[in-house]
């Protein structure tokens, strides 16, 4: 299993806080948005992982992840979307990496309570993906289950309701997502839409979709990320991170320090 994380695209509802940085690398409370997209596969024991961001902001997220693990046993590469063109060109830049393996997808603005390493870890084959209660289903993904829980339609941010059940940004899928990326058509909004890959698979039968309870942020609008911040000092939701994260972190200050204190003197 490798792992991916989306942290491309402008964050113009964002603006101007999203001016001068990526949306991903703006403070959830004590860190970086995208430690806890990392932290959800670095705690599912991912090794490898991609990290794919916009053009104007690839230098701060090397600067801040570039050496960040590499006394850790993770490997991080980067790679560079030109266009936001939709969330299924992850699997369409991470051809090369993925080579034959699986890959779980997660969004460098979806923060997780819930801890979802079995779910990652026990996946054979197909697409797994996560779905939980909003108020506000059209703004996502949304999923319409059957009288038995099983998922039977899956539309893209439904003008008409549908469902209460939202798919979240995180997706685990066999290596056929590759092709399947590949072949995708633009929608009529003009992007790739990561529903058609779930259409795909659910098509065929092989969609298993997991519905979740814990808290789920997707960090982009004012309102939500002063909230996500919020939610994690309440909730505690710090505590849930790795221990490999933490170390890099305390690492990565320390050396930070040591060299001001070499420039002051
Ligand atoms: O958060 C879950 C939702 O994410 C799903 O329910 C939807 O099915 C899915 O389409 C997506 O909807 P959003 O409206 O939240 O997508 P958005 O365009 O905001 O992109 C989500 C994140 O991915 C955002 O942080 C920017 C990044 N992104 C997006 C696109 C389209 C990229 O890095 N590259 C892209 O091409």
């Amino acid at each position: 299993m490798k792992g991916i994380v989306l942290a491309g695209g402008n964050a113009t509802r964002l603006y101007p806080l999203t001016a001068t940085t990526s949306k991903q690398l703006l403070p959830v409370y004590d860190r970086q948005m995208i430690f806890y997209p990392l932290n959800t596969l670095i705690k599912a024991g991912i090794k490898e992982i991609l990290v794919i961001v916009a053009p104007d902001h690839s230098g701060q997220f090397l600067n801040l992840l570039g050496s960040l693990f590499k006394n850790h046993g993770i490997q991080l590469l980067f790679e560079v979307q030109k266009v936001p063109a939709g969330l299924p060109e992850a699997f369409v830049l991470g051809e090369n990496f993925l080579d034959d393996d699986n890959v779980t997808l997660i969004l460098g603005d979806n923060i997780f309570e819930d801890d979802f390493t079995p779910d990652i870890k026990n996946f054979q084959s197909g697409g797994k993906v996560f779905a939980t209660k909003v108020p506000d289903p059209e703004r996502s993904g949304v999923v319409k289950f059957d009288d038995k829980g099983k998922a039977i339609q899956i539309v893209e941010k439904p003008k008409k309701w549908i469902s209460d059940f939202v798919l979240t940004g995180l997706y685990v899928y066999d290596n056929r997502v590759v092709q399947a990326a590949k072949d995708l058509k633009p929608s009529g909004r003009g992007e790739y839409e990561i529903v058609d890959l779930h259409n795909f698979y659910l098509e065929k039968n092989e969609l298993a979709v997991k519905v979740f309870d814990g808290e789920w942020l997707d960090a982009g609008t004012f309102d939500s990320l002063l909230e996500a911040g919020q939610v994690v000092k309440e909730k505690k939701l710090f505590e849930n991170f790795d221990p490999i994260i933490n170390k890099a972190i305390q690492e990565f200050n320390e050396q930070l320090k040591k060299i001001s204190k070499k420039i002051l003197s």
